[in-house]
């Protein structure tokens, strides 16, 4: 009987330990992410999946049209990667310059969907496909995306 309350209290230090140990996954967690902006943000045990999916759209006038009205509409993106796509100024970590070349070159469109899927932990980037817009109107609005690219020709 005389032992009881220290039986008692030992799931408490279990629950505390939990909570400390949770908390600090959590933090690590919402900073996953490179400062590098060319180190892939898939990550690595899902990447060569990710890199595989392909648009369904082909490349074309009407779609890239789409994207864009995506772009400067429903999808909000214009309010954080501006509209000439180099990105506004935010606290933390900045968007995205879609005019680099060589970030254009490395990423593949499914890279891009799955950041449209599941946002960039840890940076401003929202998840859009299945809460603003839908995976078809995500690949149309990663075609617009391409047509930042410096090095395009248009
Ligand atoms: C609230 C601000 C915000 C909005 C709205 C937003 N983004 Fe972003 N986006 C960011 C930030 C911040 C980053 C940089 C994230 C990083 O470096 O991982 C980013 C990065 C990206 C990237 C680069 C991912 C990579 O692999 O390098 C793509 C593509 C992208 N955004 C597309 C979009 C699209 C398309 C929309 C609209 C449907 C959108 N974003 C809306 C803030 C935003």
């Amino acid at each position: 009987m005389i032992f009881q309350p220290k039986f008692k209290r030992r799931p408490a230090r279990i629950a505390i330990l939990v909570l400390v140990l949770g908390s600090l996954l959590a933090w690590q967690s919402a900073l996953a992410f490179h400062p590098n902006i060319y180190q892939p943000r898939v990550p690595s045990e899902l990447l060569e999946n990710a890199r595989e999916n392909e648009s369904p759209f082909l490349d074309s006038p009407e779609i890239l049209e789409e994207g864009r009205q995506i772009y400067f509409g429903k999808g909000l993106c214009v309010t954080c990667h501006s509209k000439n796509g180099t990105g506004v100024r935010l606290p933390g970590h900045s968007p995205r310059n879609f005019t680099d070349a060589k970030w254009q070159d490395l990423r593949t469109d499914g890279e891009l969907m799955w950041v449209l899927k599941n946002g960039s932990p840890g940076t401003g980037m929202p998840i859009r496909v299945g809460k603003a817009i839908t995976e078809e109107e995500g690949w149309k609005v990663i075609q617009f995306i391409r047509s930042f690219n410096s090095t395009e020709q248009k």
